[in-house]
């Protein structure tokens, strides 16, 4: 088996676009601008964000292994080429969202200074080919008893004085549904070192934590794994919950990703001209929920209009939106607000769920934006009125 010691990489970029926003130099922890991110539906892969948390492992393909163990039957060991060949392969379009996303609006709650000060930028949209989780499950035989299933990636985290491998589980239930992959491919090519080469569990639907890279161990278990970044990490607790004062136990395990949408054009600040403009953004729903409506007030959250989707939204993806406002001149709010097919919707403001991990931030997006008469219009930002990506949902 490969293991992260056979070497690391150096974070000079993996590849990626030279306006990537690094948000974290030391593991290359990145993520696209908006007006790079919002003109494509599959992202493309120098675009693509990246989460880190330790270096990237660069790993052999041709001695790389993933041991299949724990609660089964027959405990596998698992090639490259056994993997490709013994299993049909399948292709899934799946968006990627770290838990982390919009930290910084938390973060001006109250300061979160230890975390990722992410803004909108850690959700990418790709289109995935492996081997289905639930088929190798099949091959080892899960014995009666399992309740979740656990994996190691190859990258070697030091945590307070400790180390050991990123980690992360989930329920049985999910791990055997047809959408959990054992990634090779990204966008139709292998995957890159930085996105898990030569393979990684992509859970849709899941925060992007659950979505292990360097794939090195499946571990079938009663219980959810113990590892660092399940046990501690990744976990969202109460607000009146300090770093301090925290009981681990106590904490919510972040699963299916939160209901949440953002404004990508405008952009915050921009200035417009008065009358009709175009606002566009995504939505996305968790655990295979739709997105089935998107809204869009211009005055804070008072009145709404309807924003256009395609129909109907996938549940693995985000949902592109767009729709026009008449705005008026002066200082305007925009706000974003998304409903999904449980009915559900966002929270108004992030100090109602501010947590000290800076977690989960899914309260309504808001810009604030300045616009000015027509006659004036010299001074209005030109690539906010009106310039549209190509058709977002194709
Ligand atoms: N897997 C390993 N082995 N190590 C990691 O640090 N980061 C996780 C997940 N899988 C991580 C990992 C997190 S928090 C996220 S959001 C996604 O990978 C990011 O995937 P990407 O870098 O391909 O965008």
């Amino acid at each position: 088996m490969s293991t992260a010691n056979d070497s690391v990489l150096q974070p000079s970029g993996f590849g990626k676009h030279a306006r990537q926003l690094v948000r974290d130099p030391r593991w290359f922890n990145s993520g696209p601008p908006a007006d790079l991110l919002r003109a494509h539906f599959i992202t493309p892969r120098e675009l693509f964000f990246t989460r880190n948390h330790a270096a990237v492992p660069e790993l052999d393909a041709s001695r790389h292994l993933v041991r299949v163990g724990g609660q089964v039957a027959r405990p596998i060991e698992l090639s490259m080429e056994r993997l490709r060949t013994d299993f049909p392969t399948q292709s899934l379009a799946a968006t990627l969202i770290c838990a982390g996303l919009r930290r910084n609006e938390l973060n001006a709650v109250r300061p979160i200074p230890s975390e990722v000060q992410w803004g909108t930028e850690p959700v990418s949209n790709g289109m995935w080919r492996g081997v289905r989780l639930r088929d190798i499950l099949s091959a080892a035989g899960v014995e009666a008893g399992a309740g979740h299933v656990a994996f190691l990636g190859a990258d070697q985290i030091e945590r307070h004085g400790e180390h050991f491998e990123f980690g992360a589980s989930i329920p049985l239930e999910k791990a055997l549904e047809s959408e959990v992959l054992l990634a090779f491919e990204l966008n139709g090519k292998r995957l890159t070192p930085v996105h898990g080469y030569p393979v990684r569990l992509v859970v849709p639907g899941y925060i992007g934590a659950r979505s292990v890279k360097w794939l090195s161990r499946i571990i079938v278990q009663a219980e959810p794994t113990s590892n660092y970044f399940q046990s501690r990490a990744y976990r969202i607790f109460p607000p009146e919950v300090s770093a301090e004062s925290v009981d681990w136990e106590t904490g919510h395990s972040l699963g299916e990703i939160p209901l949440n949408s953002v404004i990508w054009q405008p952009t915050e600040g921009s200035s417009l001209t008065a009358g009709v403009n175009r606002v566009q953004g995504w939505a996305l729903a968790g655990g295979g929920r739709r997105i089935e409506r998107v809204e869009i007030s211009a005055d804070d959250g008072l009145t709404w209009n309807q924003a256009r989707l395609p129909a109907p939204c996938d549940p693995w993806t985000w949902c592109l939106w767009e729709a026009e406002l008449d705005l008026q001149s002066g200082t305007r709010h925009l706000t974003v607000r998304a409903w999904d097919s449980a009915g559900e919707t966002q929270p108004v403001n992030p100090a109602d769920i501010w947590n000290f991990k800076g977690y989960a931030n899914n309260a309504r997006h808001r810009i604030k934006v300045t616009v000015v008469p027509e006659h004036t219009n010299e001074s209005a930002d030109e690539a906010d009125s009106f310039s549209s990506p190509t058709e977002p949902w194709k």
